[in-house]
């Protein structure tokens, strides 16, 4: 019998304290989520400053529900490993040096990971049989990017955004028109019993770039020069936008690269339209993948997927590892 590999995977890049053990990469036996958005909601987004100091209160607690879940001591886990980049450099902090303290303290490897890779992971956990090549959309708070995934360790970026991430235009919609934060979620159900009926500038961009700034800026606009314009339609147009760019983006990247597989990941990846429009893009004969709802936004088990495949890549941390506030994906 083949021995298995657990990975204890710790995640900090943002607003979610998270621990997860997950058995061969695909296999979660537990999965904390601490998430701290009551506590940001009231300044309409993240403070990265409150964000570290709320994952050093949780992080040995939400490290000891996750053993305690799992079933599993500390000499069952293979490797420790955590989220050293991209995020906010205090949160990352926080779950960087505590991985190193655990490696060192129970005597196993260190693996970093990178939150981006995370993301894409997640889908390997709700689907056991996906396997690369294939192209990921990874549309998050901070991220927007669509990557040709050659391996489980190796990556060519295709496009990304040239200025705002999804969510973040998501977020800065949202807080604009009154709903508060994170406002992707409040977005996804005002759109419901709205209509997609008001006209919004496009965004050319040549290749597989992004760029949602425009978007928002006109958004914003609108609803200052007319307070009273509906909300709800406001939000189903920006929503059907958004779907409409990513899924060109999509299909281009089919055409590129020849794969007809498309893997979405990131917190907007729950989004109902987006879901939907990708529904449609199986009639083209493209496979689409999502990950199931928990595991679209910060979760550590993603983490610890990742970490598998960079553990039985050969990749090793040192006790130096730092956290990289702005690492990108494939470094
Ligand atoms: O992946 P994530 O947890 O964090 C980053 O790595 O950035 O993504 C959080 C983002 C937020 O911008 C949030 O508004 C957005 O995901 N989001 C959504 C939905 N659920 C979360 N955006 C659109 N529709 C949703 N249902
Ligand atoms: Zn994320």
């Amino acid at each position: 019998m083949i021995k298995s590999i657990i990975t204890l995977g710790i995640e900090s890049s943002c607003d979610e304290t998270s621990v997860a053990v997950v058995r061969n990469g695909r296999e979660v036996l537990s999965n904390i989520i601490n998430s701290q958005i009551p506590i940001h909601e009231k300044f309409g987004g993240v403070v990265p400053e409150i964000a570290s100091r709320n994952h050093i209160d949780a992080i040995s607690i939400v490290t000891k529900q996750a053993l305690e879940q799992a079933n599993i001591t500390y000499s069952d886990i293979d490797a420790v490993t955590c989220t050293y980049g991209p995020g906010l450099v205090g949160a990352l902090l926080v779950g960087v040096s505590y991985a190193k303290a655990l490696s060192y303290a129970i005597g196993k490897p260190l693996v970093g990971v990178n939150h981006i890779e995370g993301h894409i992971a997640a889908n390997y956990i709700t689907h056991k049989d996906l396997k690369p090549p294939f192209i990921a959309l990874v549309i998050s708070g901070a991220h927007t990017h669509l990557v040709h995934i050659k391996g489980y360790n190796e990556f060519e970026i295709l496009g990304k955004t040239r200025d705002d991430a999804v969510g973040e235009a998501f977020d800065k919609v949202a807080r604009v028109i009154g709903l508060g934060y994170p406002g992707g979620p409040k977005i996804d159900k005002l759109a419901k019993e709205g209509k997609p009926t008001i006209e919004l500038p496009t965004t050319h961009i040549d290749g597989l770039d992004f760029s949602f700034s425009g978007i928002k800026t006109a958004i914003i606009n609108m609803n200052y020069k007319n307070p009273n314009i509906n909300k709800a339609d406001l939000a189903a147009s920006f929503q059907k936008h958004v779907a409409d760019v990513l899924e060109n983006a999509a299909i281009k990247a089919v055409e590129k690269t020849g794969l007809k597989k498309i893997v979405l990941a990131g917190g907007v990846s729950a989004n109902s339209c987006i879901r939907e429009r990708f529904e449609n893009l199986k009639e083209k004969g493209i496979q689409v993948f999502y990950p199931e709802m928990i595991l679209c936004t910060d979760n550590a088990a993603m983490i610890a997927s990742a970490g598998y495949y960079n553990y039985i890549n050969g990749k090793r941390d040192g006790l130096n590892l730092n956290a990289v506030p702005n690492l990108k994906l494939g470094e």
